[in-house]
């Protein structure tokens, strides 16, 4: 080791007293070939650097899959320049073979501080139209560290046309692997290294956002200008390893997470990648002359950071904070005539409008004439507990997300049938169904225009039962029927109809398991905890609009409650549960309670 650092260490003084006699001291000094066969240090730098760039250009052939794959040669070294910068340069002119014609090339390499463990290896392109340059990765202008080990990665600029492909594909096929209801879109390619292998691999670190396309083939090629990031615009940081060979590429592995400061910064600038975004102090959201709305202003900002909000575009903005605006009076009106005690506030869905929340969120759609009737429910006879919670005795799943698609009714069911397998079937197994099975071949109900339970029931024993969520997954949105026998794990033999008096649910309850239910659902959209009672003239009872499920009852205080398990996701009321007063029939919940039979 110290002999080659003395080796080192003689060469770059050799070349220094050199270039000092002769040019300028920093210059390019050309060294006669004749020289080169005569100092073994320099005949190994040389043969190292012809070594890389060869290697590289390569692999830029592998990975592009050129027909008739013959590997790039060089023939003869014509030229040899050398610079001393930390380390040195070298530029190397050279007759190569590419897809069988002879052509000249320049290889620039430098050798960075070799008497570091041997130093490492840059790779540059000599000059824009060099033949040679398309396979040599432009290097990061600013960035000491675009060093290649022979080898090992190297970073490349963010911005090169290869990175950025195989950036875009990696999104794309994440969008493919991911069960997300939307799709994402390529923000940003953070940091990118490159290493030469048998053709190309890129490590990346991307920035994503969720735009408000659907997850769907179709919309994956679309940009961010085409695919706007609105409501559910999370940022993701995604670490993505991918593999560039014969002109395909393949994805390694790849993890992605939320990115909260990614939302920071975004919201900190005017554009990013062809999305504009308002954010900051800037109000240019705010009417003139709208007193009612600027007490909602620094809400709005914090409701924005909290729920990871990216608006498409300031009119965009504008429209949402005016929606956000009137949905925080509403809640206002709705907190003040709250019995019990729960608080409303803004929710993630406070930047949604009535319309756009019943559209997107709900999906119970009470039947005009039933195509079945169920026999009235057995109500079991002695003293029940004061308080019954079936979430602790393994018979509920964790709270799902119905996403942008009127499934509830799908949602209830499924929860019912979990529950009933868990609690009465023989094998006692706790397994999560499928909801899509429902919206895809329950010909009774509607899929993501809504249904409703006592038709699914009879839908799943006509189909033979049902598959789990791993074997039949959601996607939230209307598709082929893709039901397949020999997958079902459950089945239902029927259903029962459950009374209306509230201490007859309870003891049902107890004693066989959750209970589907209807329910108004008025006051949820700006739930945050406690225990609700709204007001009847806010909730009527007769307008039922979305199916959830009881899991559980008890009392606080004064205030009896039953535990409902929705499914808009776990980021939404108490962990994903709606706790309301039980008694006196509140937004309906007790008027159509049913639940699947097992066997
Ligand atoms: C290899 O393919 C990339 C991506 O299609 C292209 O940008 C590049 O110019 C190609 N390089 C060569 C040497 O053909
Ligand atoms: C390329 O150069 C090699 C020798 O360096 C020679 O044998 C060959 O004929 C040349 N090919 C063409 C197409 O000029
Ligand atoms: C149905 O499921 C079984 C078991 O998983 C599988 O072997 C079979 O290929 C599936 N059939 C279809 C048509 O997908
Ligand atoms: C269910 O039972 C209630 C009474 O508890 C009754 O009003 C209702 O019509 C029944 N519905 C069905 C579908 O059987």
């Amino acid at each position: 080791m110290k002999d080659y650092t003395m080796k080192v260490i003689l060469f770059l003084f050799t070349i220094c007293a050199a270039q000092g006699a002769v040019h300028m001291v920093g210059g390019f000094r050309e060294i006669p070939l004749e020289d080169v066969p005569k100092d073994p240090y320099l005949q190994k730098e040389i043969d190292t650097g012809l070594q890389i760039a060869a290697t590289r250009m390569n692999a830029v052939k592998t990975a592009n899959g050129t027909k008739n794959e013959k590997p790039l040669k060089i023939l003869q070294l014509l030229q040899v320049f050398s610079q001393v910068v930390s380390g040195v340069n070298y530029k190397l002119v050279v007759k190569v073979d590419i897809d069988g014609q002879n052509k000249t090339c320049g290889m620039c390499v430098t050798h960075l501080a070799p008497w570091l463990n041997g130093g490492t290896w840059l790779l540059r392109p000599c000059s824009e139209n060099d033949p040679c340059s398309p396979f040599i990765p432009r290097d990061h202008p600013r960035s000491p560290r675009s060093v290649s080990l022979l080898g090992g990665p190297h970073e490349v600029d963010t911005n090169d046309n290869m990175a950025q492909q195989a950036a875009q594909w990696a999104v794309e096929h994440i969008n493919k692997m991911s069960n997300s209801l939307f799709m994402q879109s390529l923000l940003k390619v953070t940091h990118a290294t490159e290493q030469v292998i048998n053709g190309l691999r890129y490590h990346f670190l991307l920035t994503t956002v969720f735009t408000s396309c659907r997850n769907a083939p179709e919309n994956h090629h679309k940009t961010l200008s085409e695919c706007l990031a609105t409501t559910e615009s999370k940022p993701q940081e995604c670490d993505v390893s991918v593999i560039y060979s014969q002109n395909k590429y393949t994805m390694e592995n790849f993890k992605c997470k939320p990115h909260r400061e990614a939302v920071e910064n975004v919201q900190k600038r005017s554009a990013v990648a062809r999305m504009e975004i308002l954010g900051g102090d800037n109000h240019d959201y705010l009417p003139h002359g709208d007193d009612k709305c600027a007490e909602h202003v620094p809400a709005f900002k914090e409701f924005k950071i909290q729920y990871d909000r990216l608006y498409g575009s300031p009119a965009e903005e504008a429209r949402r904070f005016k929606i956000f605006c009137d949905n925080m009076e509403k809640v206002k009106i709705i907190q003040s005539v709250e019995q019990g005690s729960a608080q409303y506030g803004a929710t993630k869905f406070a930047d949604l409008s009535e319309e756009e929340f019943k559209k997107m969120h709900l999906g119970f759609k009470p039947p005009v004439s039933l195509k079945r009737q169920w026999p009235q429910a057995k109500i079991p006879e002695g003293p029940i507990p004061d308080s019954w919670d079936w979430r602790e005795h393994n018979a509920v799943t964790p709270v799902k997300n119905q996403g942008w698609c009127g499934s509830c009714w799908a949602f209830s069911t499924t929860g019912n049938i979990e529950g009933q397998w868990a609690i009465n079937s023989p094998s006692h197994q706790l397994l999560s169904l499928s909801e899509q099975e429902l919206v895809d071949c329950d010909k009774l109900d509607q899929g993501c225009n809504g249904g409703f339970m006592y038709d699914a029931y009879e839908a799943i024993k006509d189909l033979g039962g049902i598959e789990t969520e791993t074997d039949y997954k959601y996607t939230g949105e209307d598709g082929k029927c893709q039901f397949n026998k020999s997958e079902v794990v459950a089945k239902v033999t029927g259903a029962v109809n459950i009374s209306k008096n509230e201490e007859d649910m309870a003891a049902w309850l107890y004693k066989n398991g959750p209970i589907s239910i209807g329910i108004n659902s008025f006051p949820m959209q700006f739930y945050k905890w406690g225990i609700a009672h709204p007001w009847k003239f806010f909730c009527d009872p007769n307008a039922l609009d979305h199916g959830v499920l009881i899991v559980g009852y008890g009392k606080k205080g004064k205030e009896p409650y039953w535990i409902i398990k929705n499914s808009w996701g776990s980021n939404w009321g108490r962990e994903g549960y709606y706790y309301i007063y039980r008694g006196d029939g509140s937004c309906g919940l007790n008027t159509m309670c049913s639940s699947a039979t097992v066997a």
